[in-house]
């Protein structure tokens, strides 16, 4: 993939997280030069594959800058943030802070440095509670937690920088990220996990007594919330898809993240419970805090933009790719549910 850009290194920030390690593998074995730029709060030393390591912060400035004038970048992918909603319900500040205010100081970094594109790992959140549970990207964005709004907050910096001169960028609106490397070799490893497939494997495989369904009384099929599930390994696709499309002088744009269709938590949960062979244990709880109902992607622009083209559209090969890498974790019992 980057024959004519020998002397390109693309910094990933956040590459030690569960999505970013997924794309830096990717990007290792299509030949690029990658730096990884990572905290280590929630990612992994051991996550990242054949990629040099930065052990720091987005918000370090001098950091930052250095990294991208030795490193030679050329392409930032940017990962690194809070993403758990409940939490940025309650303390929006550290999300404001850690995704907006972050984001604001890498920006200026890299338009001092010449950066020449940035893929932005942005999110359905911004949608909200879109009419119909679906999104296109013309759905009027409409946060309901500040995680949503600080990512937003993001997308427009980058908006106002490229028409002033700045990177050029996509953003990518992930929806539901599920599943693992195929192969294996990484997955998600985040301690205190809140995303439903891995709460589901870890209660599968008894390392909590049970998963929590957080509403039973939303107006879906089912009455639970509905999501579009998306495995990571198409999703990690879609950011080399995205380089792709910018080396080859593509405009700025936004793109959805997702399937288009949605499951249930309790379709969910019974695709986890297929993959392991028993039934998942759980109980019924009350709404979550800043949880819209349904949120499914129109994806038509993804396909016809880069010419993405998912290759695990399967919920069940989902579940299995997660459990298999739940199953190679530590038996840590997590305290609580
Ligand atoms: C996830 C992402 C968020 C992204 C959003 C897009 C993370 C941590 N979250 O949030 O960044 O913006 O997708 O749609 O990456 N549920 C249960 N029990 C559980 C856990 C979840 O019932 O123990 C339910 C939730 O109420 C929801 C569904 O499962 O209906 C999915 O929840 P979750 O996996 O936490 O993802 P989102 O909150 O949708």
């Amino acid at each position: 993939m980057n024959k004519n850009a020998a002397w390109q290194t693309i910094l990933v920030t956040g590459g030690a997280g569960y999505i970013g390690s997924h794309v830096v593998l990717q990007l290792v074995e299509a030949g690029e030069r990658v730096v990884v730029l990572d905290d280590l709060s929630t990612g992994f030393r051991e996550a990242v594959i054949g990629a040099e390591l930065i052990v720091g912060n987005v918000g370090d400035r001098v950091l930052v800058a250095k990294t991208l004038r030795e490193h030679g970048v050329d392409t930032v992918m940017h990962f690194a943030a809070r993403t758990i909603v409940p939490e940025s319900v309650a303390d929006p500040l550290r999300y404001y802070g850690n995704n907006t205010c972050a984001t604001r100081n890498l920006l200026e970094c890299c338009r001092d440095a010449g950066v020449r594109h940035i893929v932005f790992s942005s999110t359905a959140a911004v949608y909200g509670i879109p009419e119909g549970g679906r999104a296109s990207e013309t759905t009027p964005t409409a946060p309901i937690n500040p995680y949503g709004s600080s990512k937003l907050m993001s997308e427009w910096m980058l908006r106002d920088l490229a028409a002033a001169g700045g990177p050029c960028y996509v953003a990518l609106r992930y929806f539901n990220v599920a599943g693992c490397d195929p192969s294996g070799r990484i997955g998600q490893s985040t301690k205190n996990a809140t995303l439903l497939v891995k709460v589901a494997c870890e209660a599968a495989l008894g390392k909590r007594g049970h998963l929590s369904i957080f509403g039973t009384d939303y107006a879906t099929p089912d009455g639970t919330g509905v999501r579009d599930y998306i495995h990571v390994d198409d999703l990690a696709r879609a950011h080399l898809d995205a380089l792709r499309y910018l080396r080859d002088g593509g405009a700025s744009t936004t793109l959805n993240c997702g399937y288009g269709h949605g499951y249930s938590v309790r379709e969910v949960l019974a695709a986890v419970g297929r993959a392991h062979g028993t039934p998942v244990p759980f109980v019924e709880e009350p709404r979550r805090a800043g949880d819209p109902p349904s949120l499914i992607a129109v994806s038509d622009r993804i396909r016809g933009t880069l010419g993405w083209q998912p290759r695990h559209d399967d919920l069940d090969f989902i579940a299995r790719t997660a459990l298999a890498w739940e199953r190679k974790l530590a038996p840590v019992r997590h305290s609580g549910a």
